[in-house]
């Protein structure tokens, strides 16, 4: 029956991977996702080594209620930090897993005549140091997005000779664990696995946490899985490997979108402080003219335009102007003016950010597109409304190879007839590189927050 269960459960998952995929099924995918969660919860409560109901209910009430709590009063762009937090449980989870496992392995099925396989021993070993890695790892990324710590890159010399030193020394403490199955090994690679997770995430800088909170979403799958194979448990073995494969993977479109590789990610020290706001950096361009405008202003060139395209990045979703820039759309349509959305693969902070965002102020889908379908359309396009985004536009990306952000696909909103650039100042953003955009002389730069600027057009465009 477990069994049976089981099988459902994964099915759900995998349904509810599906499901996430696009916005319009998001929603339902999140609904089979907790079906199969509910389903796995029950299997296991049925299984024979339950021997009382009383600490899983209590761990349940507990752990469910935190996750209802936090969930209710995180903003969306404290996600990548909640992610963080939540996989370093994970990694510890998995480390305390394989403990109980070593500590008393006939509870779990894995002792013959009170020896542990090397099998076993080896699943042990790599939950545990994957998990302690994710552990300490999530811990740091999480104190560097919440900035309770640093989010500069913290480097030194030989840091790299050093993190490879400790992941050669991890192999070889698994292979000597296996050979001895020696309790004061085991602790070593718990030890060595917390140690890593730290050096190999403080030269990161805060800039590329997201890519690094996918990578331990990953990692901590994977951790899963390694404990599902000392548990004899299917379940945990699948679910283990689809977080770690779409960990992989989400990691991986990360990185294309940017046009960077995992490896200089890793690598660290990209980027300045976490960039957003950065209105130290308008550097050398500081003396070059340019043209500021008002909420009035811009109402009077939208509403005169015949198309507009809207391109949304972090600013947004730190103003949370969804809702009164899907406002200011409704109006300007309206007067018959054709408004549709431009989707960058990595504007704001996570994959889907921009389209979660206006799925929640209820844009139409059809007039969200993706930058390979609308990119070519700017040329035709009267006005860009570009509202807290910066990199995603910056021209530098395909002219400057001495950038940073040098390869990276970005909009080419210049292209259009007028380019109006809504945010609080003329700084950087999360790559820490000035915009010469916001000089050109098709461009209106309107400096203000992007909910109050927003607000602001749609009063324009109702008293005129
Ligand atoms: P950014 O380049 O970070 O620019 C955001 C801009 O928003 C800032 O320049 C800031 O300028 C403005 N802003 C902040 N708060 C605002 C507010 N309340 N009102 C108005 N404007 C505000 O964002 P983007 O264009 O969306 O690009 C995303 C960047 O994140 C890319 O570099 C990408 O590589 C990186 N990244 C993305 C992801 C994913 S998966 N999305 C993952 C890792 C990295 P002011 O301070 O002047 O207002």
């Amino acid at each position: 029956m477990t069994g049976f269960i089981y099988i459902v459960a994964a099915v759900c998952f995998i349904m509810a991977l599906r499901g996430l995929s696009h916005p319009k099924s998001a929603r339902q995918g999140l609904y089979i996702g907790m079906a199969g969660m509910a389903a796995a919860i029950f299997a296991t409560m049925l299984g024979e080594q339950v021997e009382s109901y009383i600490l899983p209910v209590i761990a349940i009430a507990i752990g469910g209620s935190a996750g209802a709590f936090i969930a209710k009063k995180v903003d969306m762009t404290q996600l990548p930090q909640l992610m963080a937090a939540f996989h370093s449980l994970v990694g510890l989870a998995a480390v305390f897993v394989a403990l109980g496992a070593f500590i008393n392995p006939s509870a779990f099925g894995i002792s013959s005549g009170g020896e542990i396989a090397w099998t076993s021993l080896l699943e042990m070993a790599l939950g545990t140091a994957i998990g302690a890695v994710t552990f300490t790892g999530s811990v740091i990324a999480f104190g560097k997005l919440q900035g309770l710590i640093s989010g500069k890159p913290v480097v030194f010399k030989g840091q790299h000779a050093l993190n490879a030193g400790m992941g050669v020394a991890l192999v070889l403490l698994t292979a000597l664990f296996c050979a001895t199955g020696s309790g004061f090994i085991l602790f070593l690679i718990i030890m060595l696995g917390f140690t890593l997770g730290v050096t190999m995430i403080i030269p990161i800088g805060g800039a590329d946490m997201p890519v690094i909170v996918s990578m331990l979403n990953s990692y901590s799958g994977w951790a899963a899985a390694g404990i599902g194979f000392t548990l004899a448990n299917t379940l945990l073995i699948i679910v283990g490997a689809l977080v770690g494969a779409s960990g992989a993977i989400l990691s991986y479109i990360m990185c294309k979108g940017m046009n960077r590789s995992f490896l200089n990610v890793i690598l660290g020290g990209f980027g300045a402080e976490s960039g957003e706001g950065g209105a130290a950096a308008a550097g050398a361009d500081e003396d070059r003219p340019v043209k500021i405008g008002s909420a009035e202003d811009a109402a009077y060139i939208m509403k005169s335009a015949s198309s507009v395209i809207i391109v949304p990045g972090y600013g947004m979703a730190v103003a949370q102007a969804q809702h009164v820039l899907r406002e200011m759309a409704d109006v300007l349509k309206a007067e018959g003016v054709n408004v549709r959305y431009a989707i960058h693969p990595v504007a704001g902070r996570m994959p889907g950010h921009m389209n979660v965002l206006l799925a929640e102020a209820n844009v139409p889908y059809e007039e969200v597109l993706e930058l390979e379908d609308i990119n070519r359309d700017f040329a035709q396009t009267d006005v860009t409304f570009v509202i807290g985004a910066n990199d995603i536009t910056n021209p530098a990306a395909k002219t400057d190879p001495t950038s940073p952000i040098y390869g990276m696909p970005v909009l080419d909103v210049e292209k259009s007839g007028t380019v109006l650039f809504v945010k609080r100042s003329l700084g950087t953003g999360y790559a820490g590189v000035s915009n010469p955009l916001f000089y050109n002389d098709n461009t209106m730069m309107l400096l203000d927050d992007a909910k109050k600027m927003c607000e602001s057009i749609v009063k324009a465009l109702e008293e005129d």
